[in-house]
C-alpha cells in the first residue's frame, strides 16, 4: 500500500478541491443496524457484558446547529465513524454464548447468531474453541469517502487503531490482557461474517483463554446486512482495502489502566489555552512519545513548556530550536486551534501501509485516554500536508498521524 501515501497526500490543490460544498443530508447512516427481530441485551442491562459495551458507546448526545451530534468513546475523522464492532462471546456467565454485533448506536448488543461447537475460531486461524471475547473490528469506507474521497483509505484505518485500542482500554479497566490475532485469512473472515462488498475486517483482539475443545467451522457466514443506507463509490478503496492483511502488532500493547470515567469522557479538545502543561504531565507524554509502538517513530514539536526550549525533538534530541507554533498550524492545512497547543506529536514510519495507520490510531487512542484521566487536552490530526511536513521535520519517512496536546480551553 505504499503508493497509497503519494496518491493520498494532501496538497494545497487537492484540499481546495475536497473543501467544496457538503450536503449533510446526503451523508450515509454512520451506524448499521442488524433487524430488530433478533434478540438483543440493552447496554446496562448485563453486568458481564460491560467490558464489550465500553469498547463502543456512545457517550454523548447533543446537537450542533440543527444537527443531532452523537460522540463516541472512539475519536474519528469528521465523525464519520467508518468502523463496525462485534464480538463473539463464549462461556461467559450469564451471557448466550454467540456473535455479537456491537450496535452502539441503539445502545445494544444483538446477537447475530448463536454458537455452540462452532464459531469464529476456524476463521480466526484457531482450532480450539476460545472461552471469552473475539472482538473483530471492521472499516467501512463509504462511511468517510463520502467526504474525504481518496484520503479516506487512511481514516478507515487510524480509525480501526483507535477502534482496537479502545477494546484494548476496557480490557485494561476489568485487569484483563488483550491479544492482537493475526495471521488469519481475512478473505473467509470477511465471508464468515456476511460482510459484502462494502465492509471488511481489519483486526481482531482476543479476551480470554484458549480450551482443550476442537473448534467447529460455522455451517455458513452470517446473515448479510448492509453497512449503510446506500453506498456511492468510485470502489478504489474497497479493492485497496481488500487486499491489505489483518493487522498484526509488531508490538505489546501497553494501555493505560484509566477508568471507566475517563473512557467515557474521551473527547477532542477544539480549543487549548496558550500556556504549558504541568511539568508532570508534559514529562509523562514527552515520555510516552520516546516509546511509540514498531514501526512507529516520533517528534515532538514543543510549543511551550516550562522545562524544555520551545523547537523539533526526536527520541529526546533537540533537532531544532524555535518557535514553529505559525508554521505547524500552517502544516496543519491552517487548523489555527493547534496554534496554542503545548506539543504537536508527529508520528512516522519508514514504510506506509494498514499496520502503520493502525498502530497510530491504537497509540493515539492511549493518549486520548490519558489526557483524559489527567484532565489534559489531546486531539488526533489527520489532515496535514504531508511533503512539506516531511520537509519540515527534516525525514523520508512517511507521516502517518498527528495529535496535539495541550492545555484544553472549554
Ligand atoms: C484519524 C483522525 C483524524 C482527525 N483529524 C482531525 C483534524 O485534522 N482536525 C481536527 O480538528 N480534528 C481531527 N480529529 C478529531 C475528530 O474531529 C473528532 O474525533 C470528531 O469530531 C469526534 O469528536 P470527539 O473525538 O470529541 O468524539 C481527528 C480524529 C481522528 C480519529
Amino acid at each position: 500500500m505504499h503508493e497509497a501515501y503519494d496518491a493520498t497526500a494532501l496538497t494545497p490543490m487537492r484540499v481546495a478541491r475536497l473543501s467544496g460544498y457538503i450536503d449533510w443530508a446526503s451523508q450515509p447512516s454512520v451506524f448499521k443496524h442488524y433487524p430488530e427481530f433478533l434478540f438483543r441485551y440493552p447496554f446496562g442491562t448485563n453486568p458481564a457484558l460491560r467490558r464489550a459495551e465500553l469498547s463502543r458507546m456512545v457517550t454523548f448526545e447533543g446537537v450542533v446547529g440543527s444537527k443531532p451530534y452523537l460522540r463516541l468513546n472512539t475519536p474519528s475523522a469528521g465523525n464519520l465513524h467508518p468502523v463496525e464492532l462485534y464480538v463473539q462471546i463464549r462461556g461467559v456467565k450469564g451471557v448466550l454464548s454467540g456473535i455479537y454485533h456491537v450496535d452502539a448506536g441503539a445502545n445494544a448488543m444483538v446477537l447475530i447468531r448463536e454458537i455452540e461447537r462452532d464459531g469464529l475460531e476456524p476463521a480466526l486461524g484457531m482450532q480450539k474453541r476460545f472461552e471469552g471475547m473475539l472482538f473483530v473490528v471492521s472499516v467501512v469506507p463509504f462511511r468517510s469517502e463520502w467526504k474525504y474521497g481518496d484520503r479516506a483509505l487512511r481514516y478507515c484505518y487510524m480509525d480501526a487503531g483507535h477502534q482496537v485500542g479502545a477494546v484494548c482500554a476496557s480490557a485494561a479497566v476489568g485487569g484483563h490482557t488483550a491479544t492482537i490475532l493475526s495471521g488469519f485469512d481475512a478473505d473467509c473472515l470477511n465471508r464468515t461474517m456476511g460482510f459484502g462488498g462494502q465492509e471488511f475486517a481489519a483486526a481482531a483482539v482476543a479476551i480470554g483463554q484458549e480450551t482443550e475443545r476442537d473448534a467447529e467451522a460455522m455451517k455458513g457466514g452470517l446473515m448479510e446486512v448492509a453497512p449503510t443506507d446506500y453506498c456511492d463509490t468510485k470502489g478504489t478503496i474497497a479493492l485497496q482495502i481488500a487486499e491489505e492483511p489483518p493487522f498484526a502488532s509488531r508490538s505489546d500493547i501497553t494501555m493505560p489502566v484509566v477508568d471507566e470515567t475517563s473512557i467515557i469522557k474521551r473527547r477532542s479538545a477544539r480549543l487549548f489555552s496558550p500556556e504549558p502543561l504541568e511539568t508532570a504531565q508534559f514529562e509523562h507524554f514527552m515520555h510516552c512519545l520516546m516509546q511509540p509502538p514498531k514501526p512507529l517513530e516520533s517528534f515532538a514539536v514543543v510549543l511551550q513548556s516550562k522545562s524544555l526550549n520551545k523547537g523539533v525533538y526526536k527520541e529526546g534530541e533537540l533537532l531544532k530550536e524555535g518557535d514553529f507554533a505559525d508554521r505547524a498550524a500552517a502544516l496543519l492545512v491552517d487548523q489555527r486551534f493547534v496554534k496554542d497547543g503545548a506539543v504537536i506529536m508527529v508520528f512516522t514510519a519508514e514504510t506506509f501501509g494498514s499496520g502503520e495507520l493502525i498502530s497510530a490510531g491504537l497509540f493515539a487512542q492511549r493518549l486520548y485516554l490519558e489526557a483524559a484521566a489527567m484532565d489534559a487536552g489531546f486531539t488526533g490530526i489527520g489532515a496535514f500536508y504531508d511533503k512539506k511536513l516531511q520537509t519540515f521535520l527534516g525525514t523520508q519517512q512517511a507521516i502517518v498521524y498527528v495529535g496535539v496536546l495541550g492545555v484544553e480551553r472549554t
